[in-house]
């Protein structure tokens, strides 16, 4: 992404933004509330469309005129209030739009078997353990939830995934378990996007992170040449960490 800028109204939610990521990478984008995290992640997934900048895929200019565009060029969001349908099982949200058909006597019906054969099979390749695929999704837990969610994006054989604070309603396990995902999922060469206000996680998994300041994306740090301090100073735009002021009096 370059120099990505969006208005809404008088509110310049992004001035300038410069994303870049590379295969198998997984970046963490930070930056305090309203800096315009959420809204690069939906012009990058189609979900809005930018005033200016440029997008490109493997070196070709691309223009999402709405999510469809952006999946079929193989980027994928699961969003921050989650998109799953409460009264479906976990297989029917997982092929939601695209359920396995079969044919009786010429009319085409659910094929429920296999739709739960191949539920269960996605969710295990990735590690998940879910002893039932016929539950609605309203009677599963917020990290089986996210699980859920971030599956039927990556069954999308995504390029590009983008979390948008996967693990801020979780438990500590849960938490463990979507990053763990995250891992799973970078090491098939998907790049992934992982925004979160969860410092910590990120130094977990990430390889990269950038920081988001008013619209803008002010820093770029590998995560071994940087510290938590750092980062914090970073997000709320102290000029000098309180390590290095003190070095200064
Ligand atoms: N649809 C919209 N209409 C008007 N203003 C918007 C809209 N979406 C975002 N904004 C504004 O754009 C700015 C950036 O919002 P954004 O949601 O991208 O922040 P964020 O970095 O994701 O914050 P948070 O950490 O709280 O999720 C905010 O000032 C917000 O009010
Ligand atoms: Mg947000």
């Amino acid at each position: 992404m370059e120099n990505i800028t969006k208005s809404f109204g008088a509110v310049q939610s992004l001035r300038g933004v410069n994303l870049e990521v590379a295969p198998g990478e997984v970046l963490g984008l930070v930056g305090d509330n309203g800096a315009g995290k959420s809204t690069v992640s939906k012009v990058l997934s189609g979900a809005l469309i930018p005033d200016s900048g440029r997008i490109e895929i493997d070196g070709q200019p691309v223009h999402f005129s709405g999510p469809g565009e952006a999946r079929a060029h193989h980027i994928e969001m699961v969003y921050q209030d989650l998109s799953l349908c409460d009264t479906i099982d976990m297989a029917g949200n997982l092929f939601l739009g695209r359920e396995p058909m079969r044919r009786v006597l010429g009319v085409p019906l659910l094929d429920h078997a296999r739709m739960h054969r191949d539920a269960q099979e996605m969710l295990r390749g990735l590690g998940i353990r879910i002893p039932n695929t016929r539950l609605d999704v309203e009677n599963l837990s917020g990290g089986q939830r996210q699980a859920i969610a971030i599956s039927r994006a990556v069954s999308f054989d995504p390029k590009v995934l983008i979390m948008d604070e996967p693990t801020a309603a979780l438990a500590v396990a849960e938490v463990e378990a979507v990053l763990e995902l995250v891992h799973t999922v970078s090491r098939r060469g998907v790049s992934v996007i992982l925004i979160s206000h969860r410092l910590q996680d990120l130094f977990l998994v990430c390889d990269r992170i950038s920081v988001m300041y008013e619209g803008q994306n002010i820093a770029d740090r590998k995560i071994g040449e940087t510290n938590l301090e750092e980062i914090v100073d970073l997000i709320v735009g102290r000029k000098f960490s309180a390590r290095s002021a003190r070095a200064l009096a």
